[in-house]
């Protein structure tokens, strides 16, 4: 009677621990089917959101790249291009100090790699018999590295032509 009794609550306790398995299982499976389906639905919203919001951006980007450097130029803005300037700040000072970067004081028709006291990369120095203009500094800027082998300047360039047009103007109004 006794053994019977024990294997009765043992089998019972078995089963009601299988049945709540089985219940939370099936719960959180429904959670799960609830959560995909919102979550696919918040990713069908997001991809319309990009699509429409970059097809105008990649439009004025195509626009922006088919206009001319010295068009560009032409009509910069040297306040804006001090603004844009803020990215450059951390490591270029415009005081004759040296800092990362070599001073940018008068850069624009500087010859490359020449600030005495500043120890250039390999791939600036091959270039020092030339001098800054502004349509090299725009390329320069597009993508340091691309222009620079191995340069030491870490800085993923200004993508947006405008924003590189205006910069240069700043360059140039500092001597
Ligand atoms: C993370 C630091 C860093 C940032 C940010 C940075 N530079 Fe530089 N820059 C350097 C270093 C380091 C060099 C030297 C490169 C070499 O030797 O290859 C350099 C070199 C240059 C040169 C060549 C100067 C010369 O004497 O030949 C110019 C021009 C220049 N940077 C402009 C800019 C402008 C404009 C910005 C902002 C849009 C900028 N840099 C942002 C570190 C930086």
């Amino acid at each position: 009677m006794f053994d019977t009794m024990t294997i009765t609550k043992a089998v019972g306790g078995t089963c009601g621990a299988l049945l709540a398995f089985l219940l939370l299982g099936w719960a959180s499976d429904g959670l799960y089917a609830m959560n995909t389906g919102h979550h696919g639905e918040g990713e069908a919203k997001q991809a319309y959101t990009i699509d429409t919001g970059s097809a105008p951006a990649a439009e004025t980007e195509t626009a922006a790249a088919g206009a001319d450097f010295a068009t560009l130029f032409a009509s910069a803005d040297p306040a804006a291009g001090e603004k844009v300037f803020g990215k450059c700040k951390a490591c270029h000072k415009i005081d004759g100090n040296n800092a990362t970067g070599p001073h940018l004081d008068g850069v624009v028709d500087r010859p490359k790699a020449s600030v005495a006291g500043f120890t250039y990369s390999a791939g600036l120095q091959a270039m020092s018999g030339e001098s800054w203009t502004p349509e090299n500094l725009d390329h320069f800027l597009t993508d340091p590295k691309a222009y620079v082998a191995g340069t030491k300047m870490a800085f993923a360039g200004l993508p947006k032509p405008q924003d590189r047009a205006n910069i240069i103007a700043y360059l140039a109004t500092l001597k």
